[in-house]
């Protein structure tokens, strides 16, 4: 990477602005760097049973969350073999480019999935989904997909308005829902909301290196995988709840993530869940300012939904989004996220999630004026204005 810097932009840190994964900090890296112990020892039983213990309120769920040693994608399949069999109909709606994957995953599994089409840039609609459960009066869909932050698109859906819907239309149907670009950035609560299985990974808003999935489990979705009949073996939860119990885990699990973890939750801890959601939320509203003082196009199309972990910048024809992150990671060293699917060319992404100080913020609204202007973007310079004002603000 180093050898396509222009040599001003050498010196100092690279700027990580991907939604994910984001920055880890010193504290995380210095955990992990620990020891290695024996995952079969009492030190190790009594590190994971603390570490469950805290994992749980950052999922606002005080059921079991289940800990994978895998990317995001592993523990979207887990949801789906620990639930569900051969032959159910999902019900999945298409925000974008993960929504579209997961839908991908869901057929490949052998379930029959009603995909609603989207246009990328609006989050899930209630009234879609209070529409296709009331036509449903078999109860032959088992499960709502959402996800909750698409990552691809900086567009969040209202859980809670989605869980209103499928009580108002009185179906059975589980909910899952992937948080893996919002948890720990953006409010969420299992439980409160009334969500069966909880998808996450580590490398977004936990500020961990990527290397974790998470399912956070209801009640109604343990009792499910009893019956479920898609074929689980790693994936199978049940083994793995088992053994948490005495603070174990069936195989060999990622320790050195697993301090990271523990680590991280504290970090979490000190600023306070609440203030963590207002930082997120702040940095998006001054990340907002500065798009529209720069006379730009948001591509989330909803006030309601705006992302607070990301936002997705809408370029014109005439531009190539990703000649421009070029421009900016070579001249600037500054990282940012690139159109996916069917935006590849059309959108850069900037993430605002995890680890990040007004500062950082700032420095990076400041790379991307920069690099907007030396691409040749017409722009109007009170962008970055816009966004200090916000992030001056008493
Ligand atoms: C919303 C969402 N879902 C799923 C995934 C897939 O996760 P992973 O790449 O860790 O497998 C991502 C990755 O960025 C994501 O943003």
């Amino acid at each position: 990477m180093v050898a396509t810097l222009d040599k001003r932009s050498l010196g100092g840190q690279h700027f990580l602005q991907i939604p994910g994964p984001t920055n880890v900090p010193e504290r995380v890296l210095r955990a992990i760097a620990q020891p290695t112990i024996d995952h079969r020892g009492p030190d190790f039983a009594e590190q994971t049973l603390d570490l469950l213990r805290h994992l749980g309120p950052v999922f606002g769920t005080s059921g079991p969350v289940v800990v994978y040693p895998s990317s995001g994608t592993g523990a979207w399949e887990a949801a789906l073999v620990n639930t569900l069999s051969p032959g159910d109909r999902v019900l999945a709606f298409e925000t974008g480019h993960f929504a579209s994957l997961w839908r991908d995953m869901a057929a490949k599994l052998g379930l029959i999935v009603d995909f609603v089409p989207g246009d990328w840039r609006r989050g899930v609609d209630p009234g879609a989904v209070a529409e296709h459960l009331a036509a449903d009066r078999e109860h032959s869909i088992a499960a709502v997909m959402v996800v909750h932050n698409e990552t691809s698109t900086g567009v969040t859906s209202r859980i809670p308005d989605i869980r209103a819907a499928i009580d108002g239309a009185g179906h059975p149907a589980l909910l899952l829902v992937d948080t893996i670009s919002s948890l720990g950035s953006i409010d969420y609560r299992h439980e409160e909301w009334g969500v069966d299985v909880t998808v996450s990974c580590s490398q977004k808003g936990l500020m961990l290196p990527p290397g974790l999935g998470f399912n956070a489990v209801s009640a109604k979705a343990l009792d499910a995988a009893k019956s479920a009949r898609l074929p689980t073996s790693y994936w199978d939860w049940e083994p793995i709840v088992a053994a948490n119990e005495a603070g174990y885990y069936p195989y060999t699990p990622p320790t050195n993530l697993l301090y990271g973890l523990r680590e991280a939750l504290r970090i979490l801890d000190e600023e306070g869940l609440p203030n963590v959601f207002a930082r997120h939320d702040r940095h998006a509203e001054a990340t907002r300012a500065a798009v529209r003082g720069w006379g730009l196009e948001l591509l989330c199309a909803d006030e309601r939904e705006y992302s607070s972990a990301l936002t997705a910048v809408l370029l014109g024809p005439e531009h190539d989004a990703d000649k421009i992150r070029r421009l900016i990671l070579e001249r600037f060293d500054m990282s940012l996220g690139t159109g996916l699917g069917k935006l590849a060319g059309r959108v850069f992404r900037i993430g605002h999630l995890g680890a990040l100080s007004d500062l950082t913020l700032a420095g990076t609204l400041c790379g991307v004026q920069m690099g907007l202007e030396l691409a040749g973007v017409r722009i109007d310079h009170g962008g970055l204005r816009s966004a200090l004002e916000i992030l001056r603000a008493e």
